[in-house]
């Protein structure tokens, strides 16, 4: 089973690597789905729509409710179903986004809750590797405005709000190392790739079973 998931704060690059790991995999005889989050399943996709509307007023704990619903939506439908059949699986988000930004960010919950709530909501579904982008506030909103310059609801939240969502990766990924690999963002697209691939690589000699044909270069 390989769970892999892509986080960081908007702008930091991390939908362009989820992409490419997917296109790699792909090209390499892989099985894969790529999805993001919130949305991915009909329900989640509509759920996506109201969180992410500019003008429509939501309470932080309907916030947080609304992007787990999504998200139980997306493990049962599909997440699940890929895992049991045997495919890679790469998620643009995961929880880790909520204890980001409605737990730091809006600071709706304690990481504690906030941990056995995410257990209830994917029924125990953990990744097996997060690929968590670091970039600085500043910069990533300078790529996202370049990138699209209207703001979604969340996007309009200041630098300070960004600050703290991007200290509670930081604090995840200092309580998570085994899980959460942290890379560089400022590093190019492909300096960036060629990290995760290496590690996506050393994941699948260690998977029982997986055969190994990711890298090209060390298969039979
Ligand atoms: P996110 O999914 O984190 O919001 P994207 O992957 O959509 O970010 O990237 C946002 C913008 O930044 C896009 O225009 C993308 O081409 C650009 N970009 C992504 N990664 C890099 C990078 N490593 N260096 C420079 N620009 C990048
Ligand atoms: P999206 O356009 O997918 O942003 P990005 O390309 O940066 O991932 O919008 C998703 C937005 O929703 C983004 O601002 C992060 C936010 N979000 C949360 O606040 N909580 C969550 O649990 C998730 C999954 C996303």
């Amino acid at each position: 089973m390989l769970l892999l998931t892509f986080e960081g704060i908007d702008g930091s690059g991390k939908s362009t690597q989820a992409r490419r790991l997917n296109e790699h995999l792909q090209e390499h005889g892989h099985e894969t789905l790529l999805v993001r989050e919130p949305g991915g399943t009909e329900l989640s996709e509509q759920v996506r729509s109201i969180l992410l509307e500019p003008d429509l007023n939501v309470h932080p704990m309907a916030e947080l409710l609304l992007f787990s619903a999504a998200r139980t939506q997306l493990v049962s439908e599909r997440i699940r179903p890929a895992l049991e059949a045997g495919q890679i699986v790469i998620c643009d988000r995961f929880y880790d986004s909520t204890t980001a930004y409605q737990g730091a960010g809006r600071n709706v919950a304690n990481p504690e809750w906030l941990q056995s709530f995410h257990h209830r909501v994917t029924d125990g579904l953990v990744p097996t590797r997060t690929y968590l982008v670091e970039l600085d506030p500043a910069t990533a909103r300078a790529r996202r405005t370049e990138d699209d310059p209207t703001d979604d609801r969340m996007e309009a939240e200041d630098e300070a709000f960004y600050h703290r969502v991007a200290a509670a990766y930081d604090a995840l990924a200092d309580e998570h190392p085994a899980r959460i690999h942290r890379l560089d963002g400022h590093q190019s697209i492909d300096a960036l790739h060629t990290e995760i691939r290496a590690d996506v690589e050393a994941l699948l000699d260690a998977a029982p079973g997986t055969p190994h044909t990711a890298s090209g270069s060390s298969s039979p």
